[in-house]
């Protein structure tokens, strides 16, 4: 089992590049199975899930090559199979293979997906949207069996603002019969990076990234080659773990705008924050304030920086109150970060942070990718050595960490125990 060793008390400096977006990755590797041609993805993050979304398609008897940050994705030979159990289980995005199976093929047989624990994690407006597309779906022995004779285009009200679902429909849709419009739709980022794809590969899919998406259906789409958007959750953290160490870090290849709610949060709380083209420089000091954070969709502050931003406040003077109200249960690393020293209490949907707390090194696991993220930002500000077990999380969504943070100043490395 491999765990993370972090020697905390080191200032970061310098620059630092952020990867391609996981989320946005684990959409559009599914997404070019629409297409018979090859599609090239460009700017892939070197991450677990995007290594073991290529090995589901290889299954499904896809050509796929992964070079560096490329991908070249051939699904002409790609079969309909069944996949009930396996990697699929693993990825909470082996749930795009619905839509776009659905779109390819009239069908699909898939698992129940798996991915982080943040407590109950419904798939009811994914399958509603299929429904309203004409699918059958049955639930057999925990596997979902969704078959349509036509996917035909209809208005989809979406019940609860959801990324996935977002996507999921538009790709069953982007070659239905006629027309689809989903209505408050996600406005992610990431949902328009898949649009795009998709548009490239010549499908008609207008306004993603606001709350009503229009898709006029193709019979057919074409190869392509796309890049993929910066990941903003790891610039995020990479801001915050410079911000939490007192350090003066330039976070590059970012868009600023996808950041602005974070960036705001952090010089509420006085740390300054400078937008350069598509760089943020982040420059910490050790005279933070207490701040209040809501979590909501996209364009509001992302649950996936709640976690990490809960060490980042241990340090903050006075009590900071975190509400998530996109997950009931995602606060599992306030344990491990009240034994290091923290004073974190979880009420219900909330974690109460009172702050000005020296953490201490001890040992530590991650329980979930983002509780991981908080956790190593907690261990560069820690006094000793942190020892972080459940590494496996923290791989399947940050490239290259240690190698990233080494490059500022960090002291930290890996051994299998
Ligand atoms: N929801 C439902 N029914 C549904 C779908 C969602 O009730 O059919 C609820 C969820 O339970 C949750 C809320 O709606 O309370 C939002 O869920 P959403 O569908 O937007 O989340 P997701 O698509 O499963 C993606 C990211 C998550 C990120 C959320 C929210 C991917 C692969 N995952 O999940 O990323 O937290 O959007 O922004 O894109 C992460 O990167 O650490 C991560 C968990």
């Amino acid at each position: 089992m491999e765990k993370l060793f972090i020697k905390g008390g080191q200032r970061l400096h310098g620059n630092i590049q952020v990867s391609g977006a996981k989320n946005s990755a684990v959409a559009l590797i599914p997404a070019s199975i629409l297409s018979e041609s090859e599609i090239i993805l460009d700017n892939l993050p070197e991450i677990s899930d995007v290594h073991i979304y290529g090995e589901i398609l290889k299954e499904l008897g896809a050509s796929v090559t992964l070079e560096g940050e490329t991908m070249r994705i051939d699904s002409s030979n790609l079969r309909p199979q069944a996949m009930p159990n396996g990697k699929v289980k693993y990825l909470r995005a082996s749930y795009y293979l619905m839509g776009a199976m659905l779109g390819r093929f009239g069908k699909a047989t898939i698992g129940m997906p798996g991915g982080c624990n943040l407590g109950p994690r419904p798939i009811d407006q994914h399958i509603k949207g299929f429904e309203a597309l004409g699918a059958v779906i049955t639930h057999e022995q925990g596997s979902l069996h969704i078959q349509a004779k036509q996917l035909t285009g209809t208005r989809i009200y979406l019940d609860v603002v959801s990324v996935g679902a977002t996507i999921n429909i538009m790709l069953a849709a982007a070659r239905a019969k006629g027309k689809t419009i989903i209505e408050n739709a996600a406005k992610e980022p990431e949902i328009i990076d898949v649009a795009t794809l998709l548009n490239s590969m010549g499908a008609n899919i207008k306004g993603a990234g606001t709350d009503v998406i229009r898709i006029r259906g193709v019979n057919k789409l074409h190869g392509c080659r796309h890049s993929i958007i910066p990941d903003r959750i790891e610039a995020g953290t990479y801001m915050i773990a410079a911000a939490a160490t007192g350090g003066d870090v330039r976070v590059e290849n970012v868009i600023p705008r996808h950041l602005e709610s974070l960036t705001a949060k952090l010089r509420e709380m006085n740390v300054e924050v400078e937008e350069i083209d598509d760089a943020i420089r982040v420059t910490g000091n050790k005279d933070y304030h207490s701040v209040d954070i809501k979590t909501l969709p996209y364009p509001g502050f992302p649950t996936d920086l709640q976690q990490p931003m809960t060490a980042l406040l241990t340090l903050a003077q006075g009590t900071s109150i975190v509400t998530d109200n996109i997950y009931q249960s995602r606060f599992r690393h306030a344990d491990h970060l009240n034994n290091m020293g923290a004073s974190v209490k979880v009420e219900g949907r909330s974690a109460v942070i009172e702050g000005r707390r020296d953490l201490h090194a001890t040992k530590v696991t991650a329980t979930d990718l983002r509780a991981g993220a908080a956790l190593v930002i907690a261990g560069l500000m820690a006094d000793g050595i942190t020892e972080i077990s459940g590494v496996y999380h923290i791989d399947r969504g940050y490239a290259r960490l240690e190698e990233k943070l080494k490059g500022l100043n960090a002291q930290m490395w890996r051994e299998s125990r």
